[in-house]
């Protein structure tokens, strides 16, 4: 029998957020392997399925050892029981296609050399940073990349439509690192100073693994991020900090009354979401460990991964 490969999402609210056909796949496949951010759904993954191999040996923390050569033996290792003829799940935390790069190569590798393989979507960071933010990235439309490419890439960035990066944590890091390095974030907030002003206010977002717990929503002047506790699973939220109009020209050529369009479409979500809409975390009370006193009776996280 042909192997195939299923790489699937397990969401970011741990379990709930797994759908029912990632879970289905999870179940039936004859080897599972997961790379997942909380004990929970370890837990969930590894009964579901006594195949279920944890990715994470792979980085050999410590070591030096590049990010992605990690990447490179996790490939392998999700292909070698395919060529062996199995049915393969792969379970990557979030959306499996959201800054994922073994999820995606080892889709194409599988596909090269001839065996099925395919996505199934899931809940990603930024669906939960919609859901907990309170904005809609229909317009002015959103920018979102990954801090690192930011910084090496330098995309035209528009102030006046809302910017996300991801991956600030780990910004110009290119091998597992316990903690952020601060001279990397500073040289990206000098960068991100040349089209937003030093007092803009930005959030650091990190959205809860427990469906019970709040999420962190850390509200800083730009000129200060660098100091803020920031982890690998902190993404950074740029409210625009001018307002986009509607072009006239444009709107007379598509017949479009701009008094039709809603406060959103005429202005832009020049704000800080929550703080626009009077939305509180009151169970968030510390900004520091980013743990309530609910989730700090939980069990403790396992340690955060990039992939
Ligand atoms: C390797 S990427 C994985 C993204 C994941 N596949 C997804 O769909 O969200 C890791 C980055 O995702 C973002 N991220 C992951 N978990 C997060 C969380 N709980 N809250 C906010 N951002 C998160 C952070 O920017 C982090 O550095």
């Amino acid at each position: 029998m042909n192997g195939t490969l299923t790489v699937v999402g397990t969401g970011i609210t741990a379990v709930s957020q797994l759908t029912r056909e990632a879970e289905y796949c999870l179940y039936t496949a004859e080897k599972v392997f997961y790379l997942v951010t909380d004990p929970h759904t370890e837990a969930f993954v590894r009964r579901l399925n006594h195949s279920a191999e944890c990715l994470k040996a792979h980085y050999e923390h410590g070591t030096g050892k590049p990010r992605l050569w990690a990447y490179q033996d996790m490939v392998e290792a999700i292909l070698r029981p395919v060529r062996a003829g199995q049915r393969v799940c792969a379970a990557f935390y979030g959306h499996p296609g959201v800054f994922v790069y073994p999820s995606h190569e080892s889709i194409v590798r599988a596909r090269t050399e001839g065996y099925e393989a395919k996505m199934l979507p899931g809940v990603s960071a930024e669906d939960m940073m919609f859901a907990d933010l309170g904005f809609d990235p229909a317009l002015p439309g959103l920018q979102t990349y990954e801090a690192t490419g930011f910084m090496l890439f330098k995309p035209m960035i528009d102030a006046r439509i809302p910017l996300v990066l991801w991956q600030i944590g780990v910004v110009g890091l290119l091998t597992p690192e316990p903690t952020p390095r601060r001279e990397n974030l500073q040289a990206l907030v000098d960068t991100l100073l040349q089209t937003y002003p030093p007092d803009h206010e930005v959030v650091l977002y990190q959205a809860s693994a427990y469906d019970n717990v709040a999420p962190v929503l850390h509200v800083a002047a730009l000129d200060r991020l660098a100091e803020q506790d920031i982890n690998a699973l902190s993404t950074l939220y740029l409210p625009p900090c001018r307002t986009a109009e509607p072009d006239a020209a444009s709107a007379a050529l598509l017949g479009v009354r701009v008094a039709d369009l809603s406060i959103t479409q005429r202005s832009g979500a020049a704000r800080i979401p929550g703080k626009a809409y009077g939305i509180t975390h009151p169970e968030r009370h510390d900004w520091v460990t980013g743990r309530t006193a609910h989730e700090a009776s939980l069990p403790a996280p396992l340690t955060p991964h990039t992939a």
